[in-house]
């Protein structure tokens, strides 16, 4: 049974269709991409398996239980945890009350203390800025504390909305490489994004354009297909 399936999903705003007939699952273990240009539906996509959009038609399960209709709270406490996009870390909020807010006893399974300790043993820099204020530190570390916030409640499954958007390249790839140590600790991830470079560390994933699914695969065949090299590599 797959950690998360997405069947025939079609999300709407009025009559504008965002999302139309896509279809995917991810398994558990893997690093899976969600890869499309500006507006090709991938956020909208994340809202509604997070529960904040309805699906206008189509399914989405978790380990095989219908999602759809769950509050957000109640997503995220059957172990889906969602980064969204351009972070959402509260301005006014120290560091440390930003990771916390959103801490869920039943699904961390620990005192918040021991949570907030092994976020800080995933982003050392955290734990010197916890005492900061959210709006005060760099984009980079705002991501972290995005992703820390996500990863105080152990997920099953991390959802992140570009997180690479707006960084720097050095600053991504620690982004990244902390995203490798997340799955080795045993999270699944579904990673949406728009550079195709994010394919050399997905397993799976699908390509993306107006809403539709262009092409799936496994990441090394995205990757050497002529669609990638076109329209994200400009090879
Ligand atoms: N709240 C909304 N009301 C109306 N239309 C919306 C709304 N949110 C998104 N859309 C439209 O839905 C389409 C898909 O948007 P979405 O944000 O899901 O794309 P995206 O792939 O995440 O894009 P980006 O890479 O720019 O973040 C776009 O045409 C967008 O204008
Ligand atoms: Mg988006």
């Amino acid at each position: 049974m797959s950690l998360l399936a997405v069947q025939n999903l079609s999300v709407a705003y009025g009559d504008l269709f965002a999302v139309r007939d896509v279809s995917f699952a991810v398994e558990q273990g893997t690093v899976f991409v969600l890869l499309g240009a500006n507006g090709a539906g991938k956020t909208s996509i994340l809202r509604t398996i997070s529960g904040l959009l309805r699906p206008r038609s189509g399914e989405v399960t978790g380990e095989g239980k219908s999602l759809v209709g769950l509050s957000p709270h109640e997503v995220a406490r059957s172990g889906i945890s969602h980064v969204p996009e351009g972070r959402r870390v509260f301005p006014n909020l120290t560091v440390e009350d930003n990771l916390t807010v959103s801490y869920i006893a039943e699904r961390a399974n620990m005192p918040a203390a021991d949570a907030l300790a092994a976020v800080y043993a995933l982003f050392p820099r955290l734990a010197e800025r916890r005492a900061q204020a959210g709006g005060t530190l760099s984009g980079g570390e705002q991501q972290m504390v995005a992703i820390g916030r996500a990863m105080m409640n152990f997920p099953k499954l991390l959802m992140l909305d570009e997180p690479s958007l707006g960084l720097s390249p050095v600053m991504a790839e620690l982004v990244f490489e902390r995203l490798a140590e997340i799955r080795k600790g045993g999270t699944t991830i579904l990673l949406v994004e728009q550079n195709a470079t994010c394919l050399e560390m997905a397993t799976q994933g699908v390509i993306l354009a107006n809403g539709s699914v262009a092409l799936s695969g496994d990441a090394h065949s995205l990757q050497d297909s002529e669609f990638v090299r076109r329209a994200y590599l400009g090879v």
